[in-house]
C-alpha cells in the first residue's frame, strides 16, 4: 500500500482509549475518513456525534455505530476494545479478558475489512499482538502493537525537560515489553549528535540518574491510572502517530510491537523493537545495536511475555 488517498481508519472500541485515538486522529489530520466501532450502541452513537460536530475544522468525515459494517472499507483498522487496567492490576492482569473479547470479534473484523492493516493498542499489547497474529493467520507486518511508542513519548519528554531542549532532539527509546519489563536502549540513546551521557549541554546525566527516569517511565500508567482511573490522551496521540506512518508510508522508525521470527532468537512472542512503519505496515529492524546488558533485559521481557502466553495455551 503506498500513500493512501482518502483512508478510512477505523477505531474499534468507543472507550476514552479508542475516541481520544480517533479525535487525534482528526486533529492530526491523518485520515480522511475516521469511524468508531463499539457494542455499546448508544456510547459510540453518541461519541461519533460529538466527533462530528467539529468536523468543520479538522476536514475529515466521521462514522460509526454498532454494526460491524462500520469498518468495512477500511485501510487502517485501530483495536482498542477491552477491559482497562484498574489501580493495583497490571497490564498482563488483563491478558485472559481481553484475548477472549479479540477471539470472538477479530474473525468479523477480518471478513469486513480483509485488506487493511491492524494495529493492536489494547493490552497487554504484546500478548494481544501474538493473538491477533495466531487468530488472523496475518503476516506479521500487518497485524502488529502500539508498543512501546506511548512509553518513547514519556521517556522523551522527561529527558527534554531535564536537558532544556526539544523533545524533537531527543533520540531515546522505551524497547521490550509494553509493560514492567520495559527499557531504555540507553546505549542507543542522545542529544542531537551527542551520545547522552556525553551531554554537556548542562547537568550531565549519570547512569543513576538515566535508571531513575526509567523508573519514571515504566511507573507513568500507575500513576496516571492511580489520579485519573486510565490512561488515554497520550496513547491515543500515539496511536494516531501510528496510523498516519501507516496512511501515508511513512517508513517512519517507531518502537512498535511485531511478533518476531528469529530476530536475537526470539520467536513467536511480540515486544517492541525500532521498527519500519509504513503502507505496508510494521517491519522490525533485526540489526538494532543493543549492550549486553540491554540484551539481557530483552530476554528478561521475552519471558515475561512467554510466561503470560503460556497461561493463556498460546
Ligand atoms: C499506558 O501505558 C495503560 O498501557 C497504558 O498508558
Amino acid at each position: 500500500m503506498n500513500v493512501v488517498e482518502n483512508a478510512k481508519v477505523t477505531v474499534v472500541g468507543a472507550g476514552s482509549v479508542g475516541t481520544s485515538l480517533a479525535y487525534a486522529t482528526l486533529i492530526r489530520g491523518a485520515a480522511s475518513e475516521v469511524a468508531l466501532y463499539d457494542i455499546a450502541r448508544e456510547k459510540v452513537e453518541a461519541e461519533v456525534l460529538d466527533l462530528a460536530h467539529g468536523t468543520q475544522f479538522t476536514g475529515a468525515s466521521v462514522s460509526g455505530g454498532a454494526d460491524l459494517a462500520v469498518v468495512e472499507g477500511s485501510h487502517v483498522v485501530v483495536i482498542t476494545a477491552g477491559a482497562k487496567q484498574q489501580p493495583g492490576q497490571t497490564r498482563l492482569d488483563l491478558a485472559g479478558t481481553n484475548v477472549r473479547i479479540l477471539e470472538n470479534l477479530l474473525p468479523n473484523l477480518l471478513e469486513r475489512a480483509p485488506d487493511a492493516i491492524y494495529v493492536l493498542v489494547t493490552n497487554p499489547v504484546d500478548v494481544m499482538t501474538v493473538a491477533a497474529q495466531r487468530i488472523s493467520g496475518l503476516p506479521a507486518n500487518r497485524i502488529f502493537g502500539s508498543g512501546t511508542v506511548l512509553d518513547t513519548s514519556r521517556l522523551r519528554w522527561l529527558l527534554a525537560k531535564r536537558a532544556g531542549v526539544s523533545t524533537s532532539s531527543v533520540h531515546a527509546a522505551i524497547v521490550g515489553e509494553h509493560g514492567d519489563t520495559e527499557f531504555a536502549l540507553w546505549s542507543q540513546a542522545g542529544i542531537g549528535p551527542v551520545p547522552i551521557l556525553d551531554w554537556r549541554g548542562g547537568e550531565p546525566f549519570t547512569p543513576a540518574e538515566l535508571e531513575q527516569i526509567t523508573d519514571e517511565v515504566r511507573n507513568a500508567a500507575y500513576t496516571v491510572i492511580k489520579g485519573k482511573g486510565a490512561t488515554n490522551y497520550a496513547i491515543g496521540l500515539a496511536g494516531a502517530r501510528i496510523v498516519e506512518a501507516i496512511v501515508n508510508d511513512e517508513r517512519a522508525v517507531l518502537p512498535v510491537s511485531t511478533v518476531l521470527s528469529g530476530i536475537r532468537g526470539l520467536d513467536g512472542i511480540a515486544l517492541s523493537l525500532p521498527s519500519i512503519v509504513g503502507g505496508e505496515g510494521a517491519f522490525p529492524i533485526a540489526e538494532a545495536p543493543m549492550s549486553d546488558e540491554e540484551a539481557t533485559l530483552l530476554e528478561r521481557s521475552a519471558d515475561a511475555i512467554r510466561g503470560s502466553l503460556a497461561s493463556l495455551g498460546f
